[in-house]
């Protein structure tokens, strides 16, 4: 045997000796924090190379600073894997890593780089540098602003709803409201004339669903599905209808038969005008949610059903249904139409003196983001975004129908007035479905365009609908 072969098995038996006991001498090296396990950050850095080289064996001087500790570039380091600097294989050996490139930390748990997870609205993916990289989209429910509502004095409350977390505000703007502000043209429709005089008496407070018990419909859900074009309407058109038949009718109206049938210049669940919806009423006329129900869009929010349903003239201004009800078990698929819609003055008498004359009437209004998280109180829009980003401070068109008013005294002694409005965003929306917002200020633009409408209704109608229009049994 050679001198040579000797010496190198040696070495050798000497260095795994070595090694068998660094495991109990060397603490110090453990204690320095198993950097792969807690995240070898900053893997692009070079620490070997900036030290000018590795050392072969095992060499404890042989260290870098590395974040608030050491790392090691002797081949030592390869045995326990946790110590060695990050540029220590690609260095020192020419391999990469036995560890993935990178990895992310989250609740106590790693996750390899290209992992994801959601955070409310934005998608967060593990990047190549070892953090979370997250998108910045305004979500629709945003704890802060929660938080800010309620905890400053604005008259309402905000909560979270869990049907709206997770959607972007954006989401929320696009597929929760749906009504096109009324061209100009429409704008500048006339405003009738009403003839208010001194002795008409306009209480304190007034409630539709107090005055006409029974014909006042209950909010519907519109769902992700933009389209208040069609709820406003339809559920405007079937209050007045049930008010003007004094309760002969009580049909609730199809939402659903405007969205898949109303198809000039409207989008269906994409969008539409209400100038268009009452265009429909007065010339096709609607059946009932219960005949034509609401069906969400099932695969994208957009996607616009076929019409099922069609109507045609039987004379004197009158319309029958084309086909059965598009569901097996609802038989009456009577056609409700209505007359030409009105306009009324922005003036806050008028409009409380239409709805306690006539019924409810719809309105147009601007939604901002903090609506979306409305609970409870007198809604006006606030200020609690206005030290974030623009693209948190958004508002698009929606409609609601106005259903009676009040008024209520703050802490302040401050009389604040309010609209009761009917939303379309389910019943665990807001106060059941309603929402109140302040009154006389034009709040929201809640002001600006406001509708009435007269269903068409005739004694004929009153009898043939009165046997067989009760609730089904
Ligand atoms: C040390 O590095 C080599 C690459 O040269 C690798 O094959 C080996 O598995 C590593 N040893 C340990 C204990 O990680
Ligand atoms: C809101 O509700 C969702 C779903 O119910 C919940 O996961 C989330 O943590 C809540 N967010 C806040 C800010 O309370
Ligand atoms: C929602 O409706 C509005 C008004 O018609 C329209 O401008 C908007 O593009 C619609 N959004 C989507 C996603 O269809």
């Amino acid at each position: 045997m050679s001198k040579v072969l000797m010496l190198a098995i040696i070495t050798v038996l000497l260095l795994m000796l070595e090694g068998g006991m660094s495991s109990r001498t060397r603490t110090k090296r453990e204690l320095a924090g198993p950097l792969h396990l807690s995240g070898i950050r900053d893997p692009y850095g070079s620490y070997c190379q900036r030290r000018g080289g590795c050392c072969p064996g095992r060499n404890d001087q042989c260290t870098v600073p590395y974040m608030d500790t050491i790392c090691y570039c002797d081949l030592f380091c390869n045995r326990t894997v946790s110590d060695c600097c990050p540029d220590f294989w690609s260095h020192c050996l020419g391999t990469t890593p036995p560890y993935p490139p990178s990895s992310c930390e989250r609740n106590g748990q790693r996750f390899h780089s290209g992992a994801t997870y959601k955070e409310n609205c934005n998608l967060c993916t593990c990047g190549q540098n070892g953090r979370w990289e997250c998108e910045h989209h305004a979500c629709l429910i945003d704890a802060d602003m929660i938080q800010e509502v309620n905890s400053r004095g604005y008259g309402w409350r905000a909560a979270n709803y869990s049907h709206f977390w997770g959607m972007t505000l954006d989401e929320g703007l696009r597929y929760r409201l749906g009504t096109q502000r009324p061209s100009r043209t429409i704008m500048n429709m006339n405003e009738i004339q009403m003839n208010m005089n001194g002795n008409d008496h306009l209480p304190s407070y007034f409630n539709a669903a107090e005055k006409w018990p029974g014909k006042i419909h209950e909010p519907l859900d519109q769902g992700n599905c933009n389209a208040s074009w069609a709820f406003s309407t339809a559920a405007v058109a079937s209050d007045r209808i049930s008010i003007q038949s004094m309760g002969h009718m009580t049909p609730q109206l199809s939402p659903q038969n405007l969205i898949s049938c109303d198809k000039r210049h409207q989008g269906g669940c994409a969008g539409g005008r209400i100038d268009g919806a009452w265009w429909y009423l007065r010339r096709r006329g609607v059946v009932t949610e219960e005949c034509y129900p609401f069906s969400l869009p099932q695969q994208t929010p957009t996607e616009v059903a076929r019409c099922m349903m069609q109507s045609r003239a039987v004379g004197r201004g009158k319309r029958q249904a084309t086909a059965h009800c598009p569901n097996s078990h609802s038989y009456h698929n009577d056609i409700y139409q209505s007359t030409p819609p009105y306009r009324l003055s922005s003036n806050e008498k008028e409009i409380m003196k239409e709805i306690m004359d006539n019924g409810p009437v719809q309105a147009i209004m601007e939604v901002h983001e903090d609506f979306f998280v409305y609970k409870s109180g007198i809604y006006k829009h606030t200020d609690v975004n206005n030290y974030k980003p623009q693209q948190n401070r958004k508002h698009a068109t929606h409609s609601v129908r106005i259903t009676g008013w009040g008024e209520e005294r703050d802490y302040n002694g401050r009389t604040n007035k309010y609209w009761i409005a009917a939303n379309s965003w389910g019943k665990n929306w807001g106060e059941d479905g309603y929402f109140r917002i302040a009154r006389g200020e034009n709040e929201c633009e809640i002001e600006t365009f406001v509708i009435g409408v007269w269903g068409r209704v005739n004694m004929e109608d009153m009898h043939s609908h009165h046997h067989h229009h009760g609730r089904r049994k």
